[in-house]
């Protein structure tokens, strides 16, 4: 957020730092009439010097403030697209946190009701705010009100007083149930979040954009943002970071300076460490490690942790990729809550064909089936018990995160707990379950055992038969693979390449232990009932496109498994189930039904080389 009238930073040395946008005041530009006067001559980005993107708000925050506004909800938003604001936000009604039921209703119909009535000025976007107090429903309504208007993003409103008193579980709960109907191509928008140490957290919970002046506010009470929380500067002894400030001054150094340059200093100090967490957030991402950071940020501040066990108090498992560059980090009971775990609880249940005799044994070096030399087979189902991902079939043991995870040596009560329910749920429909001697304080199982001599080799396809069931669903294991499939190995002992009557149909990444089609694999997955693992694309012109190889936009997705989740494996086919392209989407089937820019699926192979 920048002041229109006065800025503490230069906006060029913003930009220049990396910020691509700001938000600044209309209101504040529209009151006072020399300014509003000269800012509608030369246009807001003149006005301020700024060549990036520039959000206007639209008075919402003095009217939170003072209680009331002097300009009408349509008056405003036409003065924003007259100074050639590039977002303009509608002037929705902030109801603060707690407020009774009877009042947060009508402040959100009032919201509405102007939503409805907001008419968009020229090629300005224009942002519909989603209030509702902390009423969860309210919360909800709200999303789904402007979800179904005109508007090109979502600022979720009313969460400043959450944020000032660190009530991080609210906040989640608020962003959750406001984000749950909201059309996913939509940005989120998080009103007034400017603490960096809340990024990752709001970023896992689906927010894209942030703004807040708290750089400048915190400077101007000698305060110092770090990612892990605030420091006054009379406390610090040192400058945990190598920006341009703190390499050029110490803290001392700083409270000795006037009043007016140690506010400035600080003020962009604080502008890098906002950018710099907003980068580390973005890497983490890339990465597959968002969760990860997340976590790290939570061991920080007891008010995060809270905000992190309220957001996996929810299932956020359809959004999540199924498969991550980095491994899974356990730091605590909170993470067996986490999407990869709930996935992996409930892709257990697709496995189709197990022996009618279980074997439990403790968890050890990864993958398991090396550890112990071999896997389930027709006479044994072999599992581990694992402290994270509780029953991991020993087929399975090569696919993300089963292999790829991290954890503390020693389980802690609740993972004990976890170990516990899970093998109890899991052995019921056994005939008989055997137990490792170092697990009998499960108490379960007909016979308490040694080793697992005698148990025999595994058999390869039920191994790659449950591979598939895991991950392409109940039964696909029995489709892609009959009788007579053969599998080569390296000598690591993974599966190399899957051959069936001499042709070469799938791999096991080595990365992630993925199933990965070649094209004549491809063609198998057409065997799958539709529309699994499937994304159409029905457009003529697009579909030749993707034949050769090219990858498929979302904008051309007509139809798609919607339970696809991000980095699986899917067959891209045109209207008429024919194989045009197979690859690893990026989007989620919902998503990419519905986003109209960016890669849907990236394309490894495409059928125009298929015999
Ligand atoms: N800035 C901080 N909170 C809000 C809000 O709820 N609405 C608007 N329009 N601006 C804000
Ligand atoms: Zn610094």
């Amino acid at each position: 957020m920048v002041n229109p009238r006065a800025q503490d930073i230069p906006l060029p040395e913003i930009r220049e730092m990396g910020f691509e946008g700001v938000i600044t005041n209309s209101y504040i530009i529209w009151k006072d009439s020399g300014l509003r006067e000269s800012v509608l001559a030369a246009g807001i980005h003149r006005h301020l010097g700024f060549d990036g993107v520039v959000m206007t708000d639209s008075g919402s925050f003095q009217l939170y403030k003072y209680g009331d506004v002097e300009v009408a909800p349509e008056e405003i938003i036409a003065f924003q697209g007259e100074i050639g604001s590039d977002i303009g936000v509608i002037l929705d009604i902030p109801t603060p946190p707690d407020v009774g039921r009877r009042n947060a209703e009508s402040d959100l119909k009032e919201t509405i009701r102007r939503a409805g009535e907001a008419t968009r000025p020229g090629d300005m976007l224009l942002a519909g705010t989603v209030q509702g107090s902390t009423h969860w429903d309210l919360r909800e309504e709200g999303g789904k009100a402007m979800g179904a208007l005109d508007f090109d993003l979502h600022p979720i409103g009313g969460v400043v007083p959450l944020m000032e008193n660190y009530r991080f579980a609210d906040l989640a709960r608020v962003i959750l149930h406001a984000r749950r109907f909201l059309p996913p191509e939509r940005p989120v928008h998080l009103f007034g979040c400017g603490h960096p140490m809340v990024f990752a957290l709001a970023v896992a919970l689906g927010c894209d954009l942030f703004d807040s002046a708290a750089y400048a506010l915190y400077a101007r009470d000698g305060r110092y943002i770090t990612p892990g929380g605030t420091f006054h500067l009379e406390t610090m002894a040192e400058f945990p970071c190598s920006c341009p400030v703190c390499s050029g001054y110490t803290p001392q150094e700083l409270l000795a300076a006037d009043r007016a340059e140690r506010v400035r200093q600080l003020a962009r100090h604080n502008l890098h460490a906002t950018l710099e967490e907003m980068k580390r957030v973005k890497n983490a991402m890339a990465g597959g490690a968002l969760w990860e950071l997340v976590q790290e940020r939570a061991a920080a501040h007891p008010a995060l942790l809270e905000g992190l066990k309220a957001a996996l108090g929810f299932n956020l498992e359809a959004g999540d990729p199924v498969s991550k560059q980095s491994a899974f980090f356990y730091t605590g009971p909170w993470s067996l809550k986490r999407p990869e775990v709930r996935r992996h609880l409930e892709r257990l249940a697709r496995i189709e064909e197990r022996a009618r005799a279980l074997v439990i044994l403790p968890d050890a070096g990864k993958p398991y089936s090396r550890h112990y030399g071999t896997f389930s087979n027709r006479d044994y189902h072999i599992c581990v018990l694992s402290p994270v991902f509780g029953m991991v079939p020993t087929e399975i043991d090569d696919i993300y995160p089963l292999s790829q995870h991290v954890a503390p040596g020693e389980p802690d009560r609740e993972q004990r707990e976890f170990m516990k329910a899970a093998s109890e749920e899991y052995s019921r429909g056994f005939h008989r379950v055997f137990v490792h001697e170092s697990l009998a304080w499960l108490g379960l199982g007909d016979e308490v055992i040694r080793d697992i001599r005698g148990t025999g080799k595994g058999d390869e396809l039920m191994k790659l038969r449950a591979m598939a069931d895991y991950q392409f669903g109940q039964g696909a294991g029995r489709l892609l693979f009959p009788e007579g499939t053969r599998v080569e190995r390296a000598r690591t002992g993974k599966i190399r390449r899957v051959y069936l009557e001499g042709e070469y149909i799938f791999t096991s990444r080595a990365s992630d232990g993925m199933l990965v089609p070649t094209m004549a694999g491809a063609r198998r997955m057409l065997l799958l009932p539709w529309p699994g693992n499937r994304v159409v694309v029905s457009d003529q012109e697009a579909a030749g496109y993707v034949r050769e190889g090219r990858s498929v936009f979302a904008g051309f997705v007509t139809d798609c498994d919607p339970q696809l989740r991000p980095y699986q494996e899917v067959v891209v086919v045109d209207g008429d189930d024919n194989l045009l392209a197979t690859g690893r989407n990026l989007l989620s089937g919902p998503e990419m039904l519905r986003f109209k820019r960016g890669v849907a699926v990236k394309t490894r192979h495409g059928a125009v080389n298929l015999r």
